[in-house]
């Protein structure tokens, strides 16, 4: 809704708050001759635009945004000393960014693909951001292979056009990736909407409570909009007539009162269970079963406020699996380690050093550090405090209080294969497939020789290949979609 103009707002003026006095005309030499330089407004004015765009994301750079309120319905606090999760009732502001993967700023909505759903807890002990995905695995397990999966989802090099024969080559040269491809290519690899699907933290966390004890858990959040899906041909209709399905959808239901919830639930691990489960628990390519660790309700996440400025709140959004607060810590899992680094550092390039002093990205609480300076620090810079510790002023002092119990590691170093390690990559994909009814195994095989289009044969034998040892059948199928005879893969493999 347009807010009110006062007096103010109605006069335009140039950066430095000088009236500008024409808007349509620029100043020439006589009224066709050439520009003058001292027009002052036009230099301005263009130069600005020329700085409009900066860098999108790397991936995840097609998004919608929205904020929302988090609360808490179940008491988990014998489990994490969270402020956030400290009663029951408590509520806490959000801010959320969902995304499709692979595609550019401009990309469709509506494509086959991962949704990321990134979560920002404006906590009292500082934000946590919980950066998700819609699913509950991810293609690999060693953050060393993010960027070969990038470069061979995103375009071709040469011919600057996605490329099946670049995305299937890497995924099928990954069994690891073959659970996750499942989902890609499953009845649920395209929502119809960021409201119609469940969220996930994905990796595995830490949580601490006020006893100093830690156990590890999963987050889910479940959709109560339920799940609802869009199949290839709906897909291809839909991209036709809107480009923006998502971003039209989160919008117009929280404009007409219509608010998103996701209900939180958590799973719960303990040292000994993780000690003798038979897979590595730290796998994110892994689900936890859900008979052995049971779904616990925790909250309700509602989105009840759309930003008013795409650019500022949405597009300078920094999700950080970094943002921690006491109470929920990390976990050995090497991905979620390397992501520790990578998105402060995409950040840094992406918006600047001073962003988490962008609205959407500071924290509403209290924040000291002794960082300073740096590229647009438009805060007072803390002013004449003393910019060092220790210091005589009692300054900022760290919070001992707040360590997390000492974690129990050994090992030698090297570069262990993820390969060896306990759990093999093709069970879980074909314990899911096994969950399938005859109509979403159609649909998955159907799924797949599309997307897989125009790979080289080989590539489809080899992700048959795969298939087949998740499943007989699913292998069978996916071969039949494709009209490749069983033989043929027999004599490849
Ligand atoms: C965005 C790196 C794995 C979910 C990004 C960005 C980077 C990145 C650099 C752009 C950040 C920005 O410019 O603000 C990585 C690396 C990974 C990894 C190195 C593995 C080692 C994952 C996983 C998930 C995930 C496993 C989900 C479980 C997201 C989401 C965004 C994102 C949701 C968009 C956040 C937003 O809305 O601003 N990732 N990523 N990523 N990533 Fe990852």
């Amino acid at each position: 809704m347009p807010k009110k103009k006062s007096d103010k707002r109605t006069k335009l003026t140039t950066n430095a708050g000088a009236p500008v006095v024409d808007n349509q005309n620029t100043m020439t030499a006589g009224p066709r001759g050439p520009a003058l330089l001292q027009d002052v407004w036009l230099l301005e004015k263009l130069a600005t635009f020329d700085r409009e765009v900066i860098p999108e994301r790397r991936m995840h750079a097609k998004g919608s945004g929205a904020y929302g309120t988090f609360t808490v319905t179940h008491d988990i606090s014998r489990y994490t000393r969270a402020k956030i999760f400290s009663e029951v009732g408590k509520k806490t502001e959000v801010f959320v960014r969902f995304s499709t993967v692979a595609g550019e700023r401009g990309a469709a909505d509506a494509e086959r693909d991962i949704r990321g759903f990134a979560m920002k807890y404006y906590t009292e002990e500082g934000n946590w951001d919980l950066v998700g995905n819609n699913t509950p695995v991810f293609f690999l397990k060693d953050p060393l292979k993010f960027p070969d999966l990038n470069h061979a989802v995103k375009r071709d090099p040469r011919t600057n056009l996605r490329s099946a024969k670049n995305n299937w080559d890497f995924w099928t040269l990954l069994p690891e990736a073959l659970h996750q491809v499942t989902i890609t290519m499953s009845e649920r690899g395209i929502p119809l909407s960021y409201r119609h699907m469940n969220g996930y933290g994905s990796h595995t966390f830490s949580l601490i409570n006020a006893a100093g004890e830690r156990c590890w858990v999963k987050f889910h959040f479940k959709t109560e909009q339920g799940i609802k899906c869009l199949t290839d041909a709906e897909a291809e209709a839909l991209v036709g007539r809107d480009r923006e399905s998502h971003q039209r959808d989160l919008y117009e239901s929280i404009e007409r009162g219509d608010f998103p919830r996701w209900k939180m639930q958590i799973q719960i691990m303990t040292d000994e269970q993780a000690a003798a489960c038979p897979f590595n628990p730290f796998d994110l390519t892994k689900v936890w079963p859900h008979g052995d660790y049971p779904m616990m309700d925790v909250g309700v996440l509602e989105l009840n406020r759309n930003p008013d400025n795409y650019f500022a709140e949405v597009e300078q959004a920094a999700f950080n699996p970094a943002n921690v607060v006491p109470g929920i810590g990390f976990s050995p899992d090497k991905m979620l380690q390397g992501r520790l680094f990578a998105y402060g550092d995409a950040q840094r390039y992406r918006l600047g050093v001073n962003h988490h002093l962008i609205p959407v990205n500071a924290s509403r609480c209290p924040f000291h550090s002794y960082h300073r300076d740096g590229a647009m620090r438009v805060d007072g810079n803390y002013g004449s405090t003393p910019g060092y510790e220790p210091n005589s002023y009692g300054e900022w002092q760290e919070q001992p209080d707040f360590a997390e119990p000492p974690l129990e590691l050994s090992g030698a170093a090297a570069h262990w294969s993820h390969r060896d390690d306990a759990g093999d990559d093709y069970s879980q994909a074909g314990d899911l497939f096994r969950m399938m009814n005859d109509a979403q195994r159609e649909a998955l095989f159907g799924n797949t020789a599309r997307a897989m289009g125009d790979a080289p044969r080989e590539i489809k034998i080899r992700h048959i290949g795969n298939c087949l040892r998740a499943d007989p059948d699913y292998g069978r199928g996916v071969a039949g979609a494709m009209g490749i005879p069983l033989d043929e893969i027999e004599k490849q493999r």
